[in-house]
């Protein structure tokens, strides 16, 4: 079934024995709360625990493995890598990079939350700014390949970087053997590609559902169009990790093992995020909250009433948390709590 795309299972499990000694096996959470609230079995994959603080860790480590154990190449190490990326996988490269004594070259956006780029230079790695703007960071990152020399390390339409993150539904298979819904939230699709591949590969019948925000939602109108249809320009969404479009290589992916898109308000992003920390206690990252807010909304509750067992991927805690203006304040009635 999967020969057609640039992934297959064997790439997932051939991920999973590269990199399962360096990354942890995040646990599965559950909140009787949000079980209430939704009349499901809500199970929340907690990647937000994952080493560099989001799932990206996954991918990066199973592309760097794949560069320098390449036998088709001269046996050696690749001079740099070099990536663009909003902050996770510029986080998650410059530490893989470092365990393999790899110099890593990272174009982020200046806009990018300040957290993020003062943990790439904590992993030893060299940023470079770029506009906010698909156009500047290809640009700027193709530059950077030329003048280092180095490999570079797309952070969702690389194959390996998108088997790497299949081995979060490899866990998931494992610690929620019930599951009968997947519900990943959607930038450039490296994660939803692996997934779809490792789901319905080896369990047809789990439903693989796509989060996104509306103002975002070019994998909504790709699916409704049948057709590639890239965000017309930069979004404007809190969930800074899934401004990115997704692109050729998990467009097929998406169009054929997807099962659906559900798009979420940036009001439902910020209600799910605030309901996660104040009820879970998780420090998730808004881009994470965006499979919680789909879960919670009515048009999931309309599509897939009866989908029971539903495992919501908390993809990062890699929150700016000088940046929480838009919090909202309690009411005075809403601050009264109960005594125990
Ligand atoms: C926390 C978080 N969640 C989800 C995504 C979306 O992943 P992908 O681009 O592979 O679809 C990203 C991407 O940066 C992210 O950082």
């Amino acid at each position: 079934m999967c020969s057609q795309y640039c992934i297959s299972l064997a790439d997932v499990k051939k991920a999973h024995s590269e990199i399962e000694d360096l990354i942890h096996i995040t646990p599965v959470l559950t909140s009787s709360f949000l079980n209430q609230l939704t009349g499901r079995k809500l199970f929340f994959k907690c990647e937000l625990f994952q080493k560099t603080g989001s799932f990206k860790i996954r991918g990066a480590l199973n592309a760097i493995r794949s560069l320098t154990s390449d036998t088709s190449g001269d046996g050696k190490k690749p001079r740099a890598v070099v990536t663009h990326s909003s902050g996770n996988h510029g986080q998650a490269l410059s530490y893989a990079a470092r365990l393999e004594g790899i110099p890593a070259y990272i174009v982020v956006p200046r806009t990018a939350p300040f957290c993020k780029k003062s943990a790439i230079l904590g992993y030893g790695a060299t940023i470079v700014d770029c506009e906010p703007s698909d156009e500047s960071r290809t640009m700027v990152a193709a530059r950077i390949v030329k003048q280092t020399q180095g490999t570079m390390v797309h952070p969702n339409q690389s194959p390996a970087v998108m088997a790497g993150q299949g081995t979060i539904a490899v866990e998931v298979l494992k610690q929620v053997p019930t599951v009968d819904a997947l519900v990943v939230p959607v930038g450039g699709g490296g994660m939803i590609s692996g997934i779809a591949i490792t789901i319905k590969a080896l369990r047809p019948e789990v439903k693989v559902y796509a989060a996104e925000p509306q103002n975002a939602d070019d994998c909504f109108q790709s699916k409704l169009k049948g057709e590639l249809t890239p965000n017309p320009s930069l979004p404007n969404t809190i969930a800074d990790g899934v401004k990115s479009s997704i692109g050729p290589y998990t467009w097929p992916i998406i169009r054929d093992l997807v099962d659906e898109v559900f798009t979420v308000t940036e009001d439902e992003i910020k209600n799910a995020t605030q309901l996660v920390w104040e009820r879970m206690k998780l420090l998730i990252e808004p881009t994470a909250a965006v499979g919680v807010a789909a879960v919670l909304s009515e048009q999931f509750q309309k599509v897939v009433p009866a989908v029971q067992d539903v495992c919501v991927v908390l993809s990062g805690g890699n929150v700016d948390l000088t940046s929480l203006r838009w919090l909202k304040q309690p009411e005075c009635e809403e601050a009264q709590l109960p005594l125990n």
